[in-house]
């Protein structure tokens, strides 16, 4: 039989949280099984003396003798945790399920419910697990389940997944993904989010998908908006990247993947360094300090990947491409950028491993030879300061809400161009097509040769 559990380790002033809970209809398997409910067990229980006495004033004749049922042993009730909160308003009444096969057809429907979410389709393959689409059965609510890696953990719940856990928990924004609750399935453990459409990453690739300059700022706001907030809590996203950036069908925004976030330590500890790992960050989305091995980062290195994005909604793809490793991405880097002069970034030539990766030659920046006519010179000039190579002086993400690229023509519109898209695109899904386009041309070459 089918074990399946949701319980309560959500925000305890989600909506949906309290809604799950207190719908009666909401409940899983094993509470289902729970005996207080059991058919089997109703016939057993003596009714209570009020009840006794008002059924004795209601009936003169003397009441049937109940037949006896024995369980049946292939039915035999699953032992389980109780799940008092919830109850079984379906359970056929006493009198049509005063036979064990009116029980064991009533069994047997439960079996077929089974899991309260029907699984649609994969949506996501992370670094710690997969995410798919799905379907809750009673509410009809389409949820994204996060599914968590737990085999590499010999006890336990694995730490990464703890923190994302309890930062999503601390979050209440518009911006930034919710965590509706967490739930057990067959062993497994899942992070239950409410479903959005499409990520950034995947939106961008496809090209027949077109988003005005007005749409756009409207994307780089909420966006700005998201990690406004987080910078204020103090928690560093650690992974910003087009495929973390969440769009639901009316045009909302949502930050999400809290797998690398951590929050920043208390700056009035005496310790020297915060000593944070540089093992995080997506590759391309990776700023010059981190590729140099600081460990005494800050807010600025989610404000790096937010330039790079800016730049993304214009060309539509990556801007920093480096091939699989960190000399190669500083290169990248480099080549747009310009070299890192200590003129411009003094502490640069204490970082760890700034004398192994110092560059033999010295490049100029051409960052405007290469995005100057793409970008409004307000749009530009946000673009050059998101982007500063010395993370001291790149601008923080309430500063940027303010530039006057917000303030000029066009100035921001509600993101119309949702309205006609086909289909539902997360990076998962436009790596798909990729793949299948790649395969396609690759038959058709060796069909012509
Ligand atoms: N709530 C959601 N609704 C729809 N799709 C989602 C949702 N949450 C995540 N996804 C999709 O699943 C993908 C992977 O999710 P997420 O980034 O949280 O996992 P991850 O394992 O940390 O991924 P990675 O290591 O690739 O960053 C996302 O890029 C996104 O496309
Ligand atoms: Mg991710």
């Amino acid at each position: 039989m089918d074990k399946h559990r949701g319980y309560s380790t959500a925000r305890p002033n989600s909506s949906s949280y309290s809604r799950y809970h207190n719908d009666e209809r909401f409940r899983t398997s094993s509470s289902r099984y729970h005996d207080t409910y059991s058919p089997l067990k109703r016939q057993k229980t003596q009714p209570s003396s009020s009840e006794t006495q008002t059924n004795a004033s209601r009936n003169t004749t003397k009441p049937k003798p109940k037949p006896v049922i024995k369980p049946d042993l292939k039915f035999k009730l699953p032992t389980g945790p109780k799940a008092t909160r919830l109850s079984l308003p379906s359970a056929p009444s006493s009198s049509k399920s005063s036979s064990p096969e009116k029980y064991i057809e009533f069994m047997k429907k439960i079996e077929i419910v089974g899991p309260i979410h029907e699984r649609i389709q994969q949506v996501g393959q992370g670094t710690y697990g997969k995410v798919y689409k799905a379907r809750n059965k009673i509410t009809g609510e389409l949820v994204a389940l996060k599914k968590l890696k737990l085999e590499t953990e010999k006890e336990g719940f694995p730490i990464t997944a703890n923190r994302e856990v309890s930062l999503l928990q601390s979050f209440d924004h518009p911006n930034i993904a919710g965590l509706d609750e967490m739930m057990v399935e067959k062993n497994q453990v899942y992070m239950v989010f409410p479903y959005m459409n499409h990520d950034l990453s995947g939106l961008l690739q496809q090209s027949d998908i077109k988003i005005t300059d007005a749409e756009k700022k409207n994307i780089f706001k909420q966006l700005l908006k998201g990690i406004e907030y987080l910078h204020k809590k103090r928690v560093i996203h650690r992974d910003i990247k087009g495929s973390n950036i969440l769009i639901d069908t009316k045009g909302v925004l949502k930050i999400t993947d809290f797998g690398l976030a951590r929050t920043m330590k208390d700056i009035n500890t005496k310790v020297k360094s915060p000593n944070y790992t540089n093992r995080v960050i997506t590759l391309w989305y990776r700023p010059p300090e981190i590729l140099l091995g600081s460990t005494d980062y800050g807010r600025e290195i989610d404000i790096w990947g937010i330039g790079c994005l800016l730049l993304e909604l214009f060309t539509r793809h990556p801007v920093f491409q480096g091939a699989n490793d960190e000399i190669d991405q500083l290169l990248k880097i480099y080549n747009i950028m310009g070299t890192v002069s200590v003129d411009d970034w003094p502490e640069a030539d204490k970082l760890p491993w700034f004398e192994m990766l110092r560059p033999n030659v010295h490049c100029p920046s051409r960052f405007k030879q290469f995005f100057g006519h793409k970008l409004t010179p307000h749009c530009f000039d946000l673009a050059e300061k998101l982007l500063s190579m010395n993370p001291h002086k790149r601008i923080t993400a309430t500063s940027a809400l303010r530039h006057p690229y917000f303030l000029e023509e066009p100035r921001e519109s509600p993101l119309m161009f949702l309205q006609t898209v086909k289909g539902e695109w997360h990076e998962f899904e436009a790596k798909k097509k990729r793949r299948q386009l790649k395969e396609a041309a690759r038959q058709k070459a060796e069909a012509q040769m």
